[in-house]
Parts: C-alpha cells; structure tokens; sequence
C-alpha cells in the first residue's frame, strides 16, 4: 500500500510501521488511540493482515478478502473460523478533538481547535474495505470515557496520536498496564512544539514507570 499521510511525516510512518514488523511475535495486539481518518490504521492493518495470512493457509486469501469484503467488513476470525493471531484496535471520538487545556496552549499550535479532525466511524469503516482489507476493531468515544472492557487484554504496540494533555494522559491510563514485555508504545507529536501538552502528560507519566517495553517518542 502506497504512503499518503497529512497527519504524521513519511519518516515517522516508516519507523512506526518498522516498529509494527519489529514486535509481531509479540503477544498482544495492536491499538491506535486517535486513528482520524484512518491513514497510519491502514498501514497497520495490513502489517496485521499479513502476518495472519500465515495461518490461513487452506483458504486462498483472495478468497478471505472476497469474503471479508462480502460480508460488509466482519472480521477474519468471524468469517472464516480461522483463527486469527492478532488483530488492530483503533479509537476516536470520530467528533474531532476535544477542548485544549492550559497545557496544550501554544502560539504555533493555534490551528489545533476543539472539533478539528473530524471524520465518521463509517468513513474510516469504507476505507479498509476499499482497500481489501479486514476491518479492525472501531470504538467510539472519548478516551476520559472509555474503559478497560474496551482494550484488548494484552498489547503488542500501541500508537497514541490524540494531540493534547489530557487525550495522552488518558490513553496512557488505558493502554500503559497492558503492553506486553517486549511490546513497544510509541507517542506522536512529543516532541512537536505546537502540541505542548503531549510532552507534559508523558513526562509526567514517566516519572512513575518502570516498564519492560520500548516507548518512542516521536
Ligand atoms: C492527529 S489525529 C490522528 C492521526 C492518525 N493517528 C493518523 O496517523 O492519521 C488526532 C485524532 O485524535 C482524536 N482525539 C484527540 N483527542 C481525543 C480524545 N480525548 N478522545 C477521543 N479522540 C480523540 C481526534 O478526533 C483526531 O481524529
């Protein structure tokens, strides 16, 4: 699949996507907190979708397409009966960003307003199918909302893409407990100076974290 990206660099796409290659033996599966319009999630997904055809051997994978594409983007798993290794989990609010806090103000940061990014759940849906590929898991929601329930129970990479403080801080609460050793996690815009309160909340993250898995913070 061809890169095209508005929301993170060539560079960076290459090393996520590097990374996603780097820890598939790992157990877990992949998560994507803030996937917009699902740019980065379709690479992923086919990282994903590559490795599970390695199991499904008996049945053509033009054939699990066809059928995935058919059955209006069920997943693998649910189609076939094979069983799938792992899967991608991507999350927004599908309703833009929200409110900035004090800790994300920054004069070169003024394009970055409650409500930008907006983009439907069904739109993101209709990519993966466009493109071939099984749907991943969608959830809706504001992250402050969301709960464990909603995560799987082990995470092989998670990439946190919401853009401010409290958004980081609470993808972190989600995913930091459930990345398995080994995994990675890896934070987008920490070191972008129109996105100030990325920094902030991992920075403060971080001074209570003893992990055994890779963080990247690009
Ligand atoms: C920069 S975009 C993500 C780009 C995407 N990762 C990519 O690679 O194309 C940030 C997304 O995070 C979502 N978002 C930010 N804060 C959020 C929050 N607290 N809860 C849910 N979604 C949030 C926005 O709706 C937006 O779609």
């Amino acid at each position: 699949m061809s890169w095209k990206n508005d929301q993170v660099s060539r560079a960076e796409t290459e090393k996520i996507i590097g990374l996603a290659k780097s820890v598939l033996d790992v157990e877990g599966d992949f998560v994507e907190l803030g996937c917009y319009k699902g740019d980065t999630s379709l690479l992923l997904a086919e990282v994903v979708y590559e490795y599970n055809r390695g199991l499904l051997v008996e049945k053509s994978v033009d054939k699990v397409v066809e059928e995935v594409w058919k059955s209006g983007g069920k997943d693998v798993e649910e189609t076939t009966g094979e069983k799938v290794r792992k899967r991608l989990w991507i999350y927004d609010s599908f309703e833009g960003l929200p409110e900035k806090r004090l800790e994300d103000e920054s004069v070169l940061g003024e394009a970055f307003r409650a409500g930008e990014l907006g983009v439907t759940k069904r739109e993101v849906k209709e990519r993966f199918l466009r493109a071939g590929l099984p749907v991943p898991v969608i959830k809706k929601g504001w992250f402050a909302d969301l709960t464990g329930d909603e995560m799987p129970e082990k995470i092989a990479l998670a990439f946190l893409d919401g853009d401010f403080y409290e958004s980081i801080r609470d993808s972190l609460r989600l995913v930091a407990s459930r990345i398995s050793s080994g995994g990675v996690l890896i934070v987008h815009d920490y070191t972008n100076p129109a996105l100030p309160g990325v920094k902030k909340a991992v920075d403060e993250w971080l001074k209570r974290q003893n992990v055994d898995y890779q963080i990247v913070l690009l």
